[in-house]
């Protein structure tokens, strides 16, 4: 038996090591007096550290490098490129395309209409490609239904996002709506000569969409329809309403955001190592009795199956991305008062950013654009009633659909098994109407 070439033997040795000397660490204290009482606690502290930090590294350097958006692209040989727009606000973002199925001569000549996938929060373009293209990945799948298929980041993630400098986390989705969404449309129109594209969005992306469309209403013509898959706008029933607990305390995160400057909540080099460690320990042979898939059930809802225990490693090796302190502060200011509005800096510097101490409502009423919206019904992070509330203000809903599986959960919208029967075709059926 080759020890040394078997990859999943070395992880589990590097884990149980680290895990042995944290777990018994540190050491209580023996009943031998002195010197050797000491001398033994010293020397035990130290094993267990230093066997803890082998145990890490060796995980963290035999562990495989995280695939990028065009290996993912690539691995199921699709062409894939990789594009560059640069904001209004100077931050460069990397947007991902699939130009044609991989059957390029029986489709180039088609006319493909462009369509932009957008991700949500603490993802990346790469979260779009990791089911599978013969079944459930709707980036492939519109690729072989003859769409120019552009998949975008928004700014902060681990794709390139040059330029954010001294601004660094200075942002929320307020700034992903007003620089990165005109940025993105203005790049794909423009580049591929259609003046109006499909836009799908999930979660987050949705909202960085309707802030845009509502700021800046002349983007409405650029859009043939918009899908919103899971879409986070109003967040009155978010986690069923308990969250509304912590609120209080986003005050305090206010003041220390204003003395620290702003901060990242996820930290990218925490991020890179996530997804590096998370896939050794989320994989299926390591997390015989599913761990991972616990702790996600718990965080995103009890989806019984539709994410696999394999899915769940391949999503750790690119989620979660960096994201902003403001980002979440924005979310949880809607979680409090029940609208969908701009920061809020509190009424002083509210008066001078926007002439009034609250912030203004995003006006929804300029959103023109056909848009569809889909739900699932135990979605407590997209809530169904808080999907209503966006149906009621939207002048122009193309769909209302409310996903027919019962225990259909906010993440199935990317990663569940059965999420083209589900969604996508419903997609592409409404995509098809505006061709
Ligand atoms: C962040 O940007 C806003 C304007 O978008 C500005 O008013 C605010 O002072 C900035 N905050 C920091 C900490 O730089
Ligand atoms: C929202 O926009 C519409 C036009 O699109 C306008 O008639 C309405 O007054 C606006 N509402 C607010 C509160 O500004």
């Amino acid at each position: 038996m080759k020890l040394h070439t078997n990859p999943a033997i070395w992880h589990v040795a590097s884990f149980t090591l680290f895990l042995v000397c944290v777990l018994s660490y540190p050491k209580p204290a023996t009943s031998a007096s002195g010197i050797a009482s000491l001398l033994q606690q010293i020397t035990s502290v130290w094993t267990r550290t230093l066997g803890g930090v082998l145990g890490f590294a060796s995980l963290v350097l035999r562990s495989s490098n995280p695939p990028s958006t065009v290996d993912l692209i690539r691995k199921h040989r699709y062409p894939a490129e990789t594009h560059y727009t640069r904001t209004e606000d100077n931050v460069v973002l990397e947007i991902h395309r699939i130009p044609h199925g991989p059957m390029l001569e029986l489709f180039r000549l088609n006319r493909r209409i462009p369509v932009v996938l957008m991700h949500g929060i603490l993802q990346s373009s790469s979260d779009w490609l990791l089911n599978t293209p013969s079944q459930n990945s709707l980036a492939f799948m519109l690729s072989n239904e003859g769409y120019d298929v552009w998949i975008g980041n928004h700014r902060g993630n681990l794709n390139k996002n040059s330029g954010l400098g001294q601004r660094s986390w200075n942002y929320s989705f307020h700034e992903m709506g007003v620089y990165d969404v005109p940025a993105i449309l203005k790049y794909v129109t423009e580049y591929t000569g259609f003046r109006k594209i499909h836009y799908v969005a999930f979660s987050m992306g949705n909202t960085a969409l309707l802030a845009a469309l509502s700021k800046q209403p002349n983007l409405n013509s650029m859009i043939r329809t918009g899908i919103a898959l899971g879409p986070s706008i109003f967040q009155d029933n978010y986690v069923n309403g308990w969250l509304k607990l912590i609120v209080p305390f986003a005050g305090l995160a206010e003041v220390l955001q204003n003395n620290v400057g702003s901060v990242p909540m996820l930290h990218p080099f925490v991020a890179s190592l996530l997804h590096r460690i998370l896939p050794i320990i989320c994989h299926p042979r390591i997390d015989v009795i599913g761990v991972c898939l616990t702790v996600s059930n718990a965080i995103f809802g009890y989806d019984r199956g539709q994410i696999t225990k394999e899915k769940l490693a391949l999503v750790t090796q690119v989620s979660p991305t960096p994201i902003s302190s403001k980002l979440l502060l924005h979310y949880i200011q809607e979680l409090g008062s029940g609208r969908f509005c701009e920061y809020d800096y509190g009424s002083e510097k509210n008066l001078k950013v926007y002439g009034t101490t609250k912030p203004p409502d995003y006006n929804l009423t300029n959103v023109v654009a056909p848009i569809a919206i889909m739900f699932g019904e135990e979605d407590f992070l997209a809530h169904r009633l808080d999907a209503l509330t966006l149906v009621n203000k939207l002048p122009n809903v193309e769909d209302f659909y409310k996903v027919p599986y019962q225990h259909f959960t906010h993440m199935d919208f990317c990663y569940a098994e059965d999420v083209r029967v589900l969604v996508y075709n419903r997609v592409l059926e409404i995509l098809r109407r505006y061709d």
